[in-house]
């Protein structure tokens, strides 16, 4: 069994947890045939899955987050082959974009400090205790651990990345919380059952659709009536009815095709099915956020954005500026 097949094992045996099985295993199975044949196919995964089957079969001493840093075991728990092999393992899922974290003693400080966006939105959030939470997006799975902490029913990740999904596999290899999963689909490939979840996070993901709407209508399917939707996504800083539609790159990512103000995206949300649509936050990204790390070590903030005026991304559109929504499903 590859390490995807063994993911995809502890979710059937836990999907009960959504709704019945006899319902969705059949489409689950059905929409992780593609990934799986993807997985095996890849060159890079298949060097990736070699140094994961490395890994030491230790109990960490102790998983624990302290200011933000997921910690998982300490130095002493490994031998020095044992460490060597877990370092192997880190350095093969390079580039890790979202953190942080701290493995066996090794800081691991990712491009984000996705800290730093947990802080904004944990207090305003409905309590996540027995929730069945749906993270799109959930690249190594960071906000996934975060939401453990809550104890809800079952949280699970979407991540199409395959690279960003083994990092939650190595992590979730020490960590073993049964309640978390990880499957690699994207959004349009989870199977459309309605009402499976009652809160759902997509955060940084829906500037990267040129379909946002249907992407907004198919978050409303998937949540029960009266469930939350958390979603963070770029804006402008515009007045109603207002929306960049860049016409090449957006800080030098070709994959971003709409950024609209907060009244438009407020709009979007009430005309696919939300009510009580509010902001919680807008933030400026800053290099304090966003930066190359030892663990990340490619362009970032710092990049994109003009050297001769850092309120401009490199190509001349307004700076990256998040925001943070809460919606109710009507
Ligand atoms: C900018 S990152 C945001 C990660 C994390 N949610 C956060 O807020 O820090 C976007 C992530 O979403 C994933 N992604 C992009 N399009 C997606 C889609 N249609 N469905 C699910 N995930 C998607 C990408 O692979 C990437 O890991």
């Amino acid at each position: 069994m590859n390490w995807l097949q063994g993911e995809m094992a502890r979710f059937r045996e836990s999907a009960g947890m959504l709704a019945s099985t006899g319902e969705i295993l059949p489409r689950f199975d059905a929409a992780l045939q593609a990934p799986a044949q993807r997985w095996v196919r890849d060159a890079k995964i298949a060097a990736v899955e070699r140094t994961l089957d490395q890994l030491p079969r230790v109990t960490p001493t102790t998983i624990a987050c302290r200011d933000g840093r997921i910690e998982i075991g300490r130095p002493k728990d490994l031998s020095a082959a044992q460490a060597v092999a877990v370092q192997a393992a880190m350095k093969a899922l390079i580039p890790w974009r979202k953190g942080p974290f701290d493995i066996f003693g090794q800081r691991l400080d990712s491009e984000w400090a996705s800290h730093l966006k947990w802080n904004r939105l944990k207090d305003h959030i409905a309590p996540l205790a027995g929730r069945r939470i749906l993270d799109i997006g959930s690249s190594s799975g960071y906000y996934l651990w975060r939401m453990a902490e809550a104890a809800p029913r079952l949280a699970l990740g979407i991540e199409p990345y395959l690279i960003y999904f083994a990092q939650y596999l190595f992590l979730q290899h020490w960590i073993g919380h049964p309640q978390i999963f990880c499957l690699p689909l994207k959004l349009d490939q989870l199977p459309d059952l309605p009402a499976l979840f009652d809160t759902l996070f997509c955060m940084g993901v829906l500037y990267h659709t040129k379909e946002p709407l249907q992407m907004l209508a198919r978050m409303r399917r998937l949540l029960a009536p009266g469930g939350e939707l958390v979603l963070e996504t770029l804006v402008i800083d515009a007045p109603a009815n207002h929306c960049l539609c860049p016409p090449g790159r957006y800080a030098k990512m070709a994959n971003v095709w709409f950024i609209p103000s907060r009244p438009t995206l407020t709009r979007w949300l009430e005309r696919c099915g939300f009510t009580a649509v509010r902001c919680i936050d807008t933030t400026a990204t800053t290099t304090v956020e966003q930066r190359r790390t030892r663990w990340m070590p490619f362009e970032s903030l710092d990049d994109f954005l003009d050297p001769a005026n850092p309120a401009q991304t490199i190509e001349g559109h307004p700076a990256p500026l998040r925001a943070m929504l809460l919606a109710t499903a009507a």
